[in-house]
């Protein structure tokens, strides 16, 4: 007997293998393949998932932002895969009065990042709920949730200086900035304070850092919550 003789009959041998394993999973091999023609989700749609409902169309147009936006493209690595990865680089400062677009901006870069193809892992939180998250509780461990912010390639910190300021909120928040600091990881920082009050806030050795790992941008304008719509 040839080998030749043989194949079709290994062929169909294994065939009917794989014909039981499917049927054992309750699949039918003689079902219409699943439709895959809405094609690939892209890191933008999954992105998007994350971001909260209120900003998920946020756009960046402040020019400040839109050139941290270029510069953090520009400077992001391949990826494993190929696709481009987070870079080191500056973080901005988002200051200025209720309602101005502070957070919008920051999703905004985010979005905006996502859509220029850049890969990246990313956080959000709001601080007065980063202290509450972070305080000592039964079967939880606030220091790898301090590690996942503090290391995480991009962060958005929004309403830094918002919480009542304890020394246990300033030496959260001096660890965590100061990891960020260290490794040059780009952090879009939001705060109600004036510059100068955020010292009082937060502490000097936050401000310290902010003033150096930092890019300033002040919104201006009414409160956008309170505009009557057109
Ligand atoms: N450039 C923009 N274009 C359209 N809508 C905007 C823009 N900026 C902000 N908004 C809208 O205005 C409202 C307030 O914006 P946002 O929440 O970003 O303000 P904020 O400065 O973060 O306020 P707060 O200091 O209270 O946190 C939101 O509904 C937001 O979607
Ligand atoms: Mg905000």
């Amino acid at each position: 007997m040839t080998t030749a003789l043989r194949e079709p009959q290994r062929v169909g041998a294994l065939a009917g293998r794989l014909e039981a394993i499917l049927a054992g999973r309750g699949i039918d091999p003689a079902a219409d393949p699943i439709d895959v023609s809405d094609g690939p989700v892209t890191a933008l749609e999954l992105a998007a998932a994350r971001i909260p409902a209120r900003y998920q169309r946020a756009f960046a147009d402040h020019p400040q932002v839109t050139a941290w936006v270029d510069e953090i493209a520009r400077a992001a690595r391949p990826g494993p895969s190929g696709t481009r990865g987070i870079a080191l680089g500056p973080s901005l400062l988002l200051a200025g009065p209720t309602g101005t677009g502070k957070t919008h901006q920051a999703y905004g870069a985010v979005r905006s990042l996502l859509g220029a193809g850049v890969r990246l892992r990313w956080e959000a939180v709001n601080t007065p709920d980063l202290y509450a998250r972070l305080r000592p509780r039964q079967g939880h461990d606030p220091e790898r949730d301090l590690a996942t912010l503090s290391r995480c390639p991009l962060l958005i910190l929004d309403d830094l200086g918002a919480a009542k300021h304890s020394e246990w909120t300033e030496e959260l928040t001096y660890r965590l900035i100061d990891r960020r600091y260290t490794e040059r990881l780009p952090t879009l920082i939001t705060t109600n304070l004036p510059i100068d009050a955020l010292r009082g806030a937060v502490g000097d050795r936050v401000a310290s850092r902010l003033a150096e790992m930092t890019q300033r941008v002040i919104l201006t304008g009414p409160d956008r919550r309170r505009q009557p719509t057109a």
